[in-house]
């Protein structure tokens, strides 16, 4: 038996089954990783464009990060919240710095689960309103809460749900009604949240919880006034507004460090994980003075705010700082958008291509089929690309879109070689 046959089977005995591994009966056993490189247990090597699913931001085995994350880990290592350390104080001063308006307060916790239990927990003391709404294909974490505000039925299990939250259409243009424009789209958005908030509220919300581009959802890039469109009417029902920036924060979509500063709203929490502590787990959540002070009682988390993982997480983001991450986004996420629109006009099979900087995704359809979602073509063509040593991303409600988020500090050269596998990939599934 090989090496990787018996890790599998010993796995299987031993691990909940629910957690299934990418690649079906050939799934990659990690051994080690440099930069934009993963090994696994029998010696090959694999170009990684999905970085553990978009957490991996600026290379694995980072030697500037894991220097002081070593150093702090030798320092101080845990205290819990019920003391204070400096490289928390450090942290929460620069999410403040680099966020827009007037976000200021930082919770720290070590999920992005946790981050939004936290948001809507905030929004719901502050204003004394239970209900949120939030966007079908979201997804939110797996606690029970999360689960509720996850509309994605695959990510629903327990059968408890949140009876306070509501899900509203989104603006998912390419599987909108037939023939309509991106403006009909935000109109029939628009109108579904009034209508919703008018028929299934008491005409009162808590908050309107979104991420900028919905991430397991397959990258779901909005038309470029959805959100202004939205806000006012969350306004007006007295809700505060929650970005969900789990995957779309620090640069990742290009030119800014946050995605929903592309869409010209300014939100009350913005939440974060994933890819600010370029794989150590962090959740945080961050708001407006007087919606973390409304948050009045007592939480805490043994974990949040732990010295190691603030060092590692500091040291990420002033990594990203001096490589000017969303500016290199911005960069080679257009070199790649090109490339991948000319797949779409070389390849039936590809229904879509879109994206906003490092995420960028292909929609896999059956061809001559209405743009039905090709959910088997769609794990061949990752599994395919895994053979020629390239890792993707899979998402999508239907299974079927491709998630390509390389890490943020990819290069050119790494960027052509993806492509060009990308292109032989495609070939060999049509
Ligand atoms: C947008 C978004 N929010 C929240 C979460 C939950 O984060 P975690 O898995 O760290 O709990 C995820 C995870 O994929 C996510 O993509």
């Amino acid at each position: 038996m090989s090496k990787s046959a018996d890790i599998m089977q010993r796995y299987r005995e031993v691990m909940f089954p629910a957690a299934t591994p990418y690649h079906g009966d050939n799934p990659l056993i990690a051994d080690h990783a440099k930069d934009q490189y993963i090994w696994d247990i029998e010696g090959r090597r694999y170009l990684d464009f999905f970085g553990g699913i978009l957490t991996v931001s600026v290379g694995h085995c980072n030697d500037e990060i894991t220097e002081r994350a070593l150093a702090q880990l030798q320092k101080l290592q845990h205290t819990s919240t019920i003391y204070v350390n400096e490289i928390m104080v450090r942290l929460a001063e620069k999410v403040a710095e680099l966020t827009p308006g007037r976000l200021q307060k930082c919770f720290f916790t070590n999920s992005g689960t946790e981050a939004n239990e936290t948001a809507v927990l905030a929004a719901r003391m502050y204003t004394g309103n239970p209900v949120i709404i939030t966007l079908r294909h979201a997804y939110s974490g797996r606690s029970m809460l999360a689960m509720s505000l996850s509309a994605q039925q695959p990510w629903r299990l327990g059968g408890v749900v949140d009876p306070y939250v509501k899900h509203v259409r989104n603006p998912y243009t390419f599987r909108a009604p037939k023939g309509m424009t991106p403006e009909q789209v935000v109109d029939l958005c628009a109108q579904d949240l009034e209508e919703t908030i008018a028929t299934g509220t008491e005409g009162r919300i808590a908050a309107f919880m979104a991420e900028p581009i919905q991430g397991a959802g397959g990258f779901i890039v909005p038309p470029e006034d959805y959100f202004r469109r939205i806000m006012p009417i969350v306004k007006a029902a007295g809700g505060i507004f929650i970005a969900d920036e789990v995957q779309t924060g620090w640069g990742r979509t290009g030119g800014h460090w946050c995605g929903i500063e592309h869409w010209g709203v300014e939100p009350d929490i913005m939440t974060f994980a994933k890819g600010m502590g370029n794989g150590s787990p962090i959740g945080c959540t961050i708001a407006s003075p007087e919606v973390a002070d409304a948050l009045a009682g007592l939480t805490f988390s043994t974990f949040g705010g732990n010295p190691v993982t603030m060092a590692t997480t500091l040291a990420t983001i002033e990594y990203m700082e001096a490589h000017d991450t969303p500016g290199n986004c911005a960069v080679q996420g257009a070199r790649m958008a090109e490339r991948l629109a000319e797949f779409a006009a070389e390849f039936p099979i590809v229904g879509e291509t879109r994206g906003m900087g490092l995420m960028q995704a292909i929609e896999i359809v059956q061809p001559g089929n209405n743009n039905q979602p090709d959910a088997p073509r769609t794990a061949a063509f990752v599994d395919t690309c895994k053979e020629m040593g390239l890792l993707l991303g899979k998402g999508g409600l239907y299974g079927n879109v491709v998630r390509i988020a390389p890490h943020l500090n990819v290069s050119a050269e790494d960027m052509d070689t993806a492509m060009e596998i990308v292109a032989k990939a495609l070939a060999e599934v049509s």
